[in-house]
């Protein structure tokens, strides 16, 4: 079945459950719709309630890369469901610094906990440690692929703010070429019927494998390559960072990194409120000028990151 697609007849709550039960989450391509909505259902009733389901289970967090909000929200997340965490926050720390490959980390550290989350510069590195344990492996960003977990907290924000996607218009603002939250968000949002709009200066434009994706799935999706000038006729703008560690050169990211700034005076052209999202962190994308404006979302984004690992971690660890 295409993963994209919803099965004929709906799975009950237990059938659901059991899909999730020692998987790893490396991409939203591995979740069919009805898997998706089911987690942000699921995220609904985990939102308040931090019963000890994880007690007795270890999580290792592996960060090879730098991370606030990922590390510590999944870090948060076994803590509140009374879980432990492992792991190390700098690659340096680790024997990786000694020449050990990730697959013989990985290896190593199954023997000490009950799932993986890793995070990692290389593309592909996520799947490379989920081949090397039996154990779930959650992908927490691997190079500008993707970052499934992060477009979860994104759809429940949006689902939160808007009711539902169908019908929604979305622009993505920034760096479309290195973004991995852009890249998982725009492929899962493509299921819904949404319209696209990616705003980019013209090196940083979507790749083109992910466009030619959503054209071939007829996805209403067009380019825009000034980002100074907002699309009038959106709901969302999902505004990103300009990726300076992806650049292969320096000189490149110096003439990008300040492509655009948001503020209260550019939202001016809206009549009415449009939601402003932001994975983070920002640089100077956006003005805190705009942390008190109404359709402000980041900050909430972040927040949402805690329920919705709680849910993940709960699923693949077979304790809903
Ligand atoms: N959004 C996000 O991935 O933030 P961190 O890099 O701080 O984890």
């Amino acid at each position: 079945m295409n993963p994209r697609q919803s099965p004929a007849s709906p799975a009950t709550r237990a059938e659901m459950a059991a899909r999730f039960v020692g998987r790893d989450i490396t991409s939203m391509r591995d979740f069919t719709t009805d898997e998706l909505l089911f987690v942000l259902d699921l995220s609904e009733e985990f939102e308040g309630s931090d019963e000890p389901r994880l007690k007795g289970k270890i999580l290792a967090n592996l960060f090879f890369e730098p991370s606030t909000r990922t590390r510590l929200s999944f870090h948060s997340a076994m803590a509140r469901l009374g879980g432990q965490v492992i792991g190390f926050a700098d690659a340096n720390v680790s024997s990786v610094s000694k020449g050990e490959s990730l697959s013989d980390t990985i290896r190593m550290v199954e023997n000490y906990c009950d799932a993986i989350v890793i995070r990692h510069k290389f593309e592909g590195a996520a799947r490379l440690a989920a081949e090397s344990t039996h154990l779930p492996v959650i992908n927490a960003g691997d190079g500008a692929n993707q970052h499934p977990t992060q477009t979860l907290l994104d759809l429940y924000t949006i689902r939160r703010i808007h009711g539902a996607f169908e019908g929604l218009r979305v622009a993505f603002l920034g760096d479309l070429r290195y973004s991995r939250t852009v890249h998982s968000l725009i492929e899962s949002l493509a299921r819904f019927n949404t319209e696209l709009v990616c705003v980019s200066p013209p090196q940083l434009r979507l790749p083109g494998d992910i466009l030619d994706d959503l054209f071939e799935r007829g996805v209403r999706v067009r380019e825009e390559f000034n980002p100074t000038i907002l699309p009038q006729d959106v709901d969302i703008l999902y505004t990103t960072r300009i990726q300076k560690e992806r650049f292969p050169d320096p000189v490149d990211y110096e003439k990008v990194k300040n492509a655009y700034q948001l503020d209260r005076k550019a939202l001016s052209i809206y009549p009415s409120r449009v939601t402003v999202m932001h994975p983070l962190p920002r640089v100077n994308e956006i003005s805190p000028d705009l942390d008190d404006y109404e359709g402000a979302a980041y900050f909430q984004q972040a927040k949402n990151g805690v329920t919705v690992r709680k849910t993940l971690l709960s699923l693949v660890l077979g304790v809903v």
